[in-house]
């Protein structure tokens, strides 16, 4: 019987390195592996392949995912579950490892539910917002681009006296906006895990203005959904000219750094071995106090993931 492999939801750096590490390690072990291609819509239309050394030569370096991803809504129909299944069937495979975040993992509990069809989820998504894990694939990298980005668009802001509003993705979660305030020396960080008082933050801002300083960084996490609202306020009430950066996609791509490689190819093997170790069971590799664990789907989806006290404490300066 085979192993497949497949990559689901939003993209990250890290993808194709565990791809890489997947097929490598597949053939050590003396298993054949699959690609799934284009995520659960491809599982659902069995764009279902064997991986050979070469479709994988060449790829450590690049972002994204080599064998594509996609958001499925059909995965969540029966029907569309049991064709899955059928393919899966037809190519002789019974384990699948899937690269994703929680979403993708519950599609796939319910799969194994229905079917019997054993995976490991790895925690790969920017956001950093999963359950259960210190670290989500992807995350390095993504915090490497956008202090890149905002070191840039430091520059300009310093040379024409201005603000600057840099907004990071990140979904509901702030980790990204976070970190990247207190790396990259911002003034000011909003996110939704902390309140901010706009009142005696305008205050400490124009104070240090008048001091003398020249340029004001920004942080702003899309979840808040605030970025225009900080713009204006820093524009009205603070009275600096003012501009805004939305990262975007950007943050989803780039070459993945050396942590995300390593990352990759620690959480591929914990994830074969489980697999050709386990019957009859599913889990979620996570990375827990610097040491990879397995946890259940269930165990991943029983709470909301929270950032640690010590990282925002490290921020409330940023608030007020
Ligand atoms: O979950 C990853 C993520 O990049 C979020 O940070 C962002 O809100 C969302 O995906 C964007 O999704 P899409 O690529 O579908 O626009």
């Amino acid at each position: 019987m085979g192993i497949a492999i497949m990559t689901s939801g939003g993209d990250c750096a890290g993808m194709n390195p565990a791809i890489k590490q997947f097929v490598d390690y597949c053939y050590d072990r003396g298993v054949q592996p699959y690609f799934i291609y284009d995520g659960l819509e491809g599982l659902i239309d069995d764009a279902i392949e064997p991986a050979n050394y070469t479709d994988v030569a060449g790829i450590m370096h690049e972002g994204g995912t080599m064998i594509r991803s996609s958001r499925s809504k059909r995965f969540f129909e029966y029907q569309y579950r049991k064709q899955a299944y059928e393919n899966l069937q037809k190519h002789n495979i019974d384990k699948v490892v899937i690269l994703g975040g929680d979403g993708s993992f519950r599609a796939l509990d319910q799969f194994h539910k229905d079917f019997g069809i054993n995976f490991v989820g790895i925690p790969s998504t920017i956001d950093n917002d999963i359950f259960g894990t210190d670290y989500c694939l992807g995350v390095d990298t993504a915090l490497n681009m956008i202090r890149q980005a905002t070191d840039a668009v430091r520059d300009t802001s310093a040379s024409f006296r201005r603000a600057c509003v840099i907004e990071t993705m990140g979904r509901d979660c702030g980790y990204l906006a976070l970190v990247s305030a207190i790396t990259c020396g911002a003034e000011v960080c909003i996110i939704p895990e902390l309140q901010y008082d706009l009142k005696s933050l305008g205050e400490r801002l124009k104070k240090e203005l008048a001091q003398g300083r020249k340029y004001i960084v920004c942080v702003v996490a899309e979840g808040t959904k605030n970025t225009q609202e900080i713009v204006h306020w820093l524009e009205e009430d603070v009275g600096i000219e003012t501009r805004a950066t939305i990262l975007g996609h950007i943050q989803r791509g780039g070459n993945p750094t050396v942590f995300d490689r390593l990352m990759a190819s620690e959480f591929i093997s914990y994830a074969v071995e489980y697999l050709l170790s386990h019957q009859k069971s599913s889990a979620v590799v996570v990375y827990k106090a610097c040491q990879f664990e397995f946890v259940s789907i269930d165990y991943v989806n029983s709470g909301k993931y929270q950032i640690k006290e010590e990282l925002l404490q490290l921020a409330k300066r940023l608030v007020v």
